[in-house]
């Protein structure tokens, strides 16, 4: 089992007199020192505006982003001109949509979107749809929530332009099988777009040996800082995509009439850049790394296991998706309590979890549920934090007045 507890300043710190309990990992994981010392470091010895000052520590900057870059796309297999910096795995999304999506999607043609996307995969292909005339189709998942290759072939025909789904749901843990998903997409010439952000902290990714067209993830996933994200797009795509944002830094020559785009990936990363965040997420990288990601795997199939066996002794409590697999997070209800109530009695016994529709509506609706808890978990959570967990979760129905 991985100790690395220690490494997380805010572990330390107790929550309203309690030993803090983190279990909103999917929402955004902690940082360990390794992160925010690195962002520190960049501060104080090598801040000034990458890729504009011909000095000395500005050449600085320049080479810290672009070693960010380079660390990025070792992590995901990708080349350093494939990595696009963004704001954020909705950002990437939105660049892909509004420039590939409104320039080759067209009336008549179909987005093939899962319906356990999160928003952020699915709301910005719905206004593609709307303005192009294009048709959303939805793919489902079966009764274990898995979206199964027959759907799969079902839903994506010689209509569809592009496939958007997400690597592992941020509801119900569960990983698609992206090579089926891919295979399908690309013989009938569709696009994919995978949506790493809850899969990445979970295990290895190589993007050129799954073959995804592009995909997309945070940074604050990833135990990195917010505010920074990751677009992955085969080269040939990004080259023929118009720019998303406009201004500084992204322009080739600029004049009275016009101007010409920077070469990718900087076409697309208009104005001064997030270095403390690219900063951060390559400290975050390394230090998942020297962790070792067989380690990591294990040590969290270990934790969600040992929970789930655990919820599953406790009456009342029903569990969304049923694969072999469960990736991070354990989506749940129990009978007659409102998620709400649920997560407010495990706080007061210093357990975070997330309750509410998790972006995830239409999912929700297809489930038959408004809204559900969700405990999801990190390389820090040990087995006291799920003891913890399951022991206030077992006294919820009793303390609100049902038997237990
Ligand atoms: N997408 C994040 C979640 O699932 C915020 O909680």
């Amino acid at each position: 089992m991985l100790d690395v507890r220690k490494d997380f300043p805010i572990l330390q710190v107790p929550e309203a007199g309690k030993r803090l309990v983190y279990l909103d990992t999917a929402a955004t994981a902690q940082r360990p020192n390794q992160v925010i010392d690195a962002i520190c470091e960049y501060y104080k010895n090598d801040n000034a505006n990458p890729h504009r000052g011909v000095y000395e520590l500005g050449a600085r900057a320049t080479e810290r982003t672009d070693s960010a870059r380079h660390t990025v796309a070792q992590f995901v297999g990708a080349d350093d001109e494939e990595i696009v910096f963004t704001q954020n795995t909705t950002e990437s999304v939105n660049l892909v949509a509004y420039t590939w999506g409104m320039a080759n999607i067209n009336a008549g043609d179909d987005i093939c979107v899962y319906v356990a996307e999160h928003h952020s995969d699915m709301v910005p292909w719905q206004r593609v749809a709307k303005r192009t005339g294009a048709r959303v189709v939805y793919m489902y998942p079966d009764e274990n929530g898995v979206l199964t290759e027959e759907e799969m072939r079902r839903k994506i025909s010689r209509r569809t332009k592009i496939v958007c789904c997400a690597m592992v749901s941020n509801v119900l843990g569960i990983k698609i099988d992206e090579k089926a998903l891919i295979e399908r997409a690309h013989s009938v010439g569709a696009k994919v777009l995978l949506d790493c952000a809850q899969s990445i902290p979970h295990f290895r990714h190589d993007f050129h040996t799954i073959g995804c067209d592009f995909a997309v993830l945070s940074g604050h996933k990833l135990y990195g800082p917010m505010g920074i994200g990751v677009l992955y797009g085969k080269k040939a795509l990004l080259d023929a995509m118009e720019p998303f944002l406009s201004g500084g830094d992204m322009i080739g020559i600029v004049t009275e009439d016009g101007a010409t785009w920077a070469e990718t990936p900087r076409k697309f990363e208009a104005g001064t850049r997030n270095v403390e965040g690219e900063v951060g997420l390559e400290a975050a990288i390394k230090y998942l790394d020297s962790l070792g990601w067989e380690n990591i795997e294990a040590h969290e199939r270990e934790i969600v296991d040992y929970c789930l066996s655990g919820m599953k002794k406790i009456p009342h409590i029903e569990i969304y998706g049923n694969a072999p697999e469960r990736y991070g997070v354990i989506s749940f209800n129990v009978e007659d309590v409102h998620p709400h109530d649920v997560a407010s009695i495990l706080d007061a016994d210093g357990v975070c979890v997330r309750a509410g529709h998790h972006c995830a509506e239409p999912l929700m609706r297809r489930l038959g549920i408004g809204r559900c808890s969700r405990a999801s978990f990190g390389i820090y959570n040990t087995k006291e934090d799920v003891d913890a967990f399951l022991d206030s979760l077992g006294k919820i129905r009793e303390f609100m007045g049902y038997g237990s």
